[in-house]
C-alpha cells in the first residue's frame, strides 16, 4: 500500500497538498465559533452542487415545461422532493452562513492588511452567489420567478443610453421569455458554479498565504529568527510555513484540533438544516415564496413583488431612492462600499476586542440597520417604511463614512504580542 501511495505521491503531490492546506496548517488556537462558518459555507456549496446535478436530470429548461417538471420532481421522481428541499433550503442556508462569515470578518478586522485580497475574493464570491441565487430562483418559472426577473432585469434599463438595448441583450428577447429562462439555466448550472468554485479555491489559497486571523487579531507568524526556541510551536506544522516564518506556540495543527470543532458545528448545523428541510421548507414563505406555487403568468402581476429574504436589504435601498437610476446606483454602491472595507478602516488594530466603544457601537448599529433594511425590503410598502428605509439607507452608508473618520485616530487598547492564555 505504501509503495503504491509513494508511486502516486511522486507523480502528483496529494499528501503534500493535504498536509500543507489541511492537516498541518497552523490555526490560531483561540479560534471560536465564529470561525466555523467558512467550513459550513464549503459544506453548503458541496450540497448545492450535488443536489443541483440531480435536479438537473429531471428539470426541463423551457417556458412550457419548467413549472411542470418541478412539480414532477416533487411528486414523481424518487426522493425528488428531498433533493429539491435540500437545494432550496441550502440556498437560504448559504446566505445565513455567508452573512455570519462576513460579519465575523468585520468584528475581528480580518479584511485589514495583509488580508485585503482575501476579502476582495470573498466579495466576488458574494456577488457571484447573488447572481447564482437570482438565476436559480427564475428556474421554477412560478409567478415570483417571472416577476422577480422582470423587476431585476428592468433595472439595467435605467442605465443611460445603452440601458434599453442591454435589457434586450440580457433577456435574449424583447420580453422575459423561454429564451431568458434557457440562458439563466446555462449560467446557473455551469458558468456561475464554475466561477464560484474557482473563487473559493483562490480564497483559500489567499488565506493560507497570509494565514488566518483570530479573535484577538494577533499575528501568529513572526520574522524568521525573532522567536526563541521555547516560544515556537511544539506541533508538527508544515515546512511551507515554518521555512519562511517563526510560528509561535499560539497555533495548533488544523487536524485534529480545528477539524473536531468544525465537526461539532456541522452536527448543530445539520440538526437545524434538517429541521427546516423536513418541517418548514417554505419557512412561512421566506425560503419559498407562496406566489411561486403558481405558474408564471405575464398578464397577471402579483399583488406584492419581493425578492427572497437575502436580497431584501439591497432592495430596500433601491426603493428608498425615488429616482430609478439613482436607486440602482445606490444599490450597487451599497455593495461597492463593502468591497472597499479594507480602505474605509484606517485603524492598525484589528479585533473589536481592543477597539473603541464607538467602533463596537458602529458595528452593532450597522448589523441592526442591515437586518432592518431586510425587513423593510421584504414586507409590503407603507408610507412610514419609505421614510424608515431612507433613514436606514443613510445609516448604512454612514457606517463606512464614520469608520473612515474615526478609525485613523481611534483610542484603542494595547494589543497583546501573543494570544492571551
Ligand atoms: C462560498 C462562500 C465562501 C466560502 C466557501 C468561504 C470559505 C472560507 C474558509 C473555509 C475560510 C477559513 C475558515 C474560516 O475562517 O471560517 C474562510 C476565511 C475567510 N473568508 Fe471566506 N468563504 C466564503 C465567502 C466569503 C465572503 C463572502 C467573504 C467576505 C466578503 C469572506 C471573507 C473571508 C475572510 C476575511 C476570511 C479570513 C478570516 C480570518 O482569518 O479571520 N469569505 N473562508
Amino acid at each position: 500500500m505504501n509503495g503504491f501511495l509513494n508511486w502516486i505521491e511522486q507523480r502528483i503531490p496529494m499528501m503534500r497538498v493535504a498536509n500543507m492546506h489541511a492537516l498541518q496548517y497552523p490555526a490560531p488556537r483561540n479560534m471560536n465559533f465564529w470561525y466555523v462558518f467558512g467550513f459550513l459555507a464549503t459544506i453548503v456549496l458541496v450540497n448545492q452542487i450535488i443536489t443541483g446535478v440531480w435536479l438537473t436530470m429531471s428539470y426541463e429548461p423551457s417556458a412550457d415545461g419548467a413549472f411542470r417538471s418541478v412539480e414532477f420532481i416533487m411528486r414523481e421522481v424518487d426522493y425528488g422532493w428531498l433533493l429539491r428541499y435540500m437545494h432550496s433550503t441550502g440556498a437560504s442556508a448559504f446566505f445565513i452562513v455567508v452573512y455570519l462569515h462576513m460579519f465575523r470578518g468585520m468584528i475581528y478586522g480580518s479584511y485589514q492588511k495583509p488580508r485585503e485580497l482575501l476579502w476582495i475574493f470573498g466579495m466576488f464570491i458574494y456577488l457571484a452567489l447573488m447572481a447564482e441565487a437570482f438565476m436559480g430562483y427564475v428556474l421554477p418559472w412560478g409567478q415570483m420567478s417571472y416577476w422577480g426577473a422582470q423587476v431585476i432585469v428592468s433595472l439595467f434599463g435605467a442605465i443611460p443610453v445603452i440601458g434599453p438595448d442591454l435589457v434586450i441583450w440580457i433577456q435574449g428577447d424583447y420580453v422575459i421569455s423561454g429564451a431568458t429562462l434557457n440562458r439563466f439555466f446555462a449560467l446557473h448550472v455551469i458558468a456561475l458554479p464554475l466561477v464560484i468554485v474557482i473563487l473559493v479555491f483562490l480564497h483559500i489559497i489567499a488565506l493560507h498565504e497570509v494565514g488566518s486571523n483570530n479573535p484577538d487579531g494577533v499575528a501568529i507568524k513572526h520574522k524568521k529568527g525573532s522567536l526563541p526556541e521555547s516560544e515556537k510551536t511544539p506541533y508538527k506544522i508544515h515546512e511551507y510555513y515554518t521555512d519562511k516564518y517563526d510560528i509561535a506556540d499560539d497555533v495548533v495543527p488544523f487536524f485534529p484540533h480545528i477539524v473536531l470543532k468544525d465537526l461539532v458545528a456541522f452536527c448543530v448545523f445539520l440538526a437545524a438544516f434538517t429541521y427546516v428541510m423536513f418541517f418548514a421548507p417554505e419557512m412561512g414563505g421566506k425560503f419559498l415564496e407562496h406566489p411561486n406555487f403558481e405558474i408564471a403568468d405575464p398578464l397577471k402581476t402579483p399583488e406584492h413583488i419581493f425578492p427572497v429574504w437575502y436580497f431584501t436589504p439591497f432592495y430596500a435601498i433601491l426603493k428608498a431612492v425615488p429616482d430609478k437610476l439613482f436607486g440602482v446606483l445606490a444599490m450597487f454602491a451599497a455593495i461597492g462600499f463593502l468591497f472597499a472595507l479594507p480602505w474605509w478602516d484606517r485603524s492598525n488594530v484589528r479585533s473589536w476586542r481592543y477597539r473603541s466603544g464607538l467602533h463596537k457601537v458602529n458595528l452593532i448599529v450597522f448589523a441592526i440597520v442591515f437586518i432592518f433594511l431586510g425587513y423593510l425590503g421584504g414586507t409590503p410598502q407603507e408610507a412610514w417604511k419609505l421614510i424608515a428605509s431612507q433613514i436606514a439607507t443613510i445609516m448604512y452608508f454612514g457606517f463606512f463614512i464614520a469608520l473612515f473618520l474615526y478609525s485613523k485616530n481611534e483610542k484603542t487598547k494595547p494589543v497583546p504580542e501573543r494570544i492571551p492564555k
